[in-house]
Formats: C-alpha cells, structure tokens, sequence
C-alpha cells in the first residue's frame, strides 16, 4: 500500500478532508502517516485504522519516506518545506490544497470532472505535483463545465457572492458572532411587535458601525453587510481573486486561446456556501434547453434548476446546498443584450468540490 503522508489535516480544510475520506474509505487503501508542526509523538485522529503517532512536518527525512504527501497546511508550509523536499532527491505525489504552487509550470490544477484527461497525461508522463484550485473558479467550473467543453464560452463575466468559511475558520466564527451582536443591540425592541422598525434600523445601524462589533478578522462588518473586495490589491485594479478567475479557469481547461474570465469578488454572509452570477457570451446562438441538456450531463454533481421562481427560491441558494455535494446551476435565460448572451447561478459548497474533494480524488487516481 502506497504511505500517504497527511499535513494540516487538523485545520478547516484538512477535517473536512478526513470526513470525506471516511466516509468514502478512502483509508482501507493507503497507509496513512500523519504529521504535525506543534505535536510530534502525540496521537493521531481516530480513522477507523492503527496508525503512527504523529511524525514532524518540517522533517524531510520524513516526509520523504511518504509515496503521496496531502497538505493542507496553507501556502507558507508549502514555500518552507516543497524546495527542500524536492532538492533532497524526492518524486513522490505532492497535493496541495494552498495556491502557492497552483501556477507554477509543473504543477496541474486539479479538478477531475471537468479535467481528468489532462491528470491522468500529466501522470502518465511523470507529473507528481497536484494543486487544488481556487474554490470560486472549481465551483464554476463544475457548474458550468457543460458549456466550456462544448467550447460555447466566448468570455464569461462572475458576479460572486463569496462566504465566510473562504476567509477560514476564525471568519466563519466572526460572522456569527456579528450576527449574535446585532441581534442582541435590538432583542428588546423586536420582541415588542409594537416597536418602530427605523428604531430597530437604527439601533441595528449603530451596532454595524460600533467599535464593540467584532472586526477582527474580517476588518469591517459582514453580517447586514457586505464587503466588495477578496484577497490582496493588485496593481491593475483586481483584487487577486478576480485575477485568479481568468488565470485559473484557462489552466485548468488547457485552452490554447484564452477565455477572458472577470468579474467583482464579494464576501456576503453566508457561511461556506459560495454563490455566483454569470454573465456568458455564447460563440453562438444556442436554445436554452439544449444549454440545460449540456450542463445536465457533464458531471454527477451539476444540478440545473429550472428557472422557475418556486424551484429557484427553494435549491439555488446556500441555505438548501451548504454541507452538500451538489453544485446547483440555475436562473439560465438569455439577457436582453441578445441571444448569444446567457444568464446563469450557481451556488456551491466552498469546502467540498471547492476545497478537499479535489484532493482526495486526485489521490484515487493515484492510486487507480
Ligand atoms: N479565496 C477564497 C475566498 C477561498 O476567500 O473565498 C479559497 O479558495
């Protein structure tokens, strides 16, 4: 059995990997060794198989007894640790979940649905370097994957409309938090059906804007509001979530002409749901319902939702798809701008196909 080293499987990423991989036995086929960078010698989680107790993670030696190493540790494990690990002689599978290596030339972004063809040449050809991608182009991807191989995508804007949990796990607890804090400015006045409503708008208003409203992470309020820019600022006017739409979305379909991909990032309240508007230009004109079949059949995951106000309220949000593997795409209508240009929804849970699916499926092709 092939050993398969785990690192950063404690963090938000990581858990819900091990869930995954339970729940798909995944363990039954490997020899799983798990590392640690503060717990060395302690014991490792509960999954179902004896295992070591927790090895270093900063340990080459280590590390490079592992077939298959699965970080979700974060980006500055990866830039600390992967060049030694290569330098000392290394050639086994490196899976990231971090978007350090995401575009360096060796590596492929993976997403087996919409690029499994690509995966398996590259392993067939030596390839040992596995990048999960960005959670809001994956969930696009998986979304709308039915349009893109049927090369129908001119350009496609992306209007998201981004979760806590991409932020991770101190953001999540942030916006509830917020949530607790709002209420409780108000608890008084809502319960009294008699009270004013601006009232309770303004009491609301203040606790937003208030100093004792918890910021920490995020910076400013979430919750009752929302906050248009993710990740870092880019000297072009993008923030580097935008900019990793177009970047990407085209590696990851390996198209030799570039499909311009843009759009405005926003985080919103939800908790690891992320959702997006679409605006597409078609190469040509095509019937909706030909669309539909399209996106239908591209994967067991992608979902269309008839668009259809009942339908559209009750599975196209993150209230109904949150802790599920469904990637729903809905509200597909041609706009008024003419009939090449397709309206589209998707909503998608950004710790599943967005995060630790990926990785653990690129693990069963390793294995295959
Ligand atoms: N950058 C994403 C976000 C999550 O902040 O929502 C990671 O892909």
């Amino acid at each position: 059995m092939m050993r398969v080293g785990f690192v950063g499987w404690r963090g938000m990423v990581g858990s819900v990997l091990m869930q995954r991989m339970q729940e798909e036995r995944d363990f039954d086929l490997i020899d799983p060794v798990f590392f640690t960078t503060s717990q060395v010698g302690q014991n490792g989680p509960t999954i179902g198989k004896e295992i070591p107790t927790l090895k270093d993670a900063t340990d080459i030696t280590e590390l490079a007894a592992m077939d298959v190493i699965i970080s979700c540790q974060g980006g500055d494990y990866t830039k600390a640790v992967y060049p030694g690990l290569r330098e000392s002689g290394w050639k086994g599978h490196w899976i990231d979940a971090a978007s350090s290596l995401r575009m360096v030339d060796e590596s492929v972004i993976v997403l087996d649905p919409v690029n499994g063809q690509q995966i398996r040449d590259k392993l067939a050809n030596g390839g040992n370097l596995w990048v999960g991608g960005n959670c809001t182009v994956s969930l696009m991807l998986m979304g709308l994957g039915g349009l893109f191989e049927a090369g129908l995508v001119e350009w496609l804007s992306s209007m998201t409309y981004q979760a806590a949990s991409g932020g991770g796990a101190k953001h999540m607890r942030e916006l509830v938090n917020q949530m607790g804090q709002i209420n409780a400015a108000v608890a008084d006045k809502l319960a009294d059906p008699a009270s004013a409503i601006l009232d309770i708008d303004r009491d609301v208003a203040a606790m937003i804007r208030s100093d004792e409203l918890s910021t920490d992470n995020f910076g400013v309020p979430l919750a009752g509001s929302l906050i248009p820019w993710i990740d870092t600022q880019l000297e072009n006017g993008q923030s580097r979530e935008e900019w990793k739409g177009q970047a990407e979305t085209n590696k990851i379909l390996g198209v030799d002409k570039l499909i311009p991909v843009d759009g405005t990032c926003v985080r919103i309240g939800s908790m690891r749901c992320h959702s997006q508007a679409f605006t597409i230009k078609l190469t040509k004109d095509v019937p909706v319902d030909e669309i539909e079949q399209m996106l239908a059949e591209h994967n067991d995951w992608v979902k269309v939702v008839p668009n259809d106000r009942d339908q559209t309220m009750r599975d196209l949000t993150p209230a109904a798809i949150t802790g599920t593997m469904t990637v729903p795409v809905g509200r597909l209508r041609k706009l008024n701008m003419g009939p090449e240009y397709l309206n589209a929804f998707s909503v998608g849970d950004q710790l599943l196909w967005g995060a630790a699916e990926p990785l653990r499926r690129m693990l069963r092709i390793i294995l295959e």
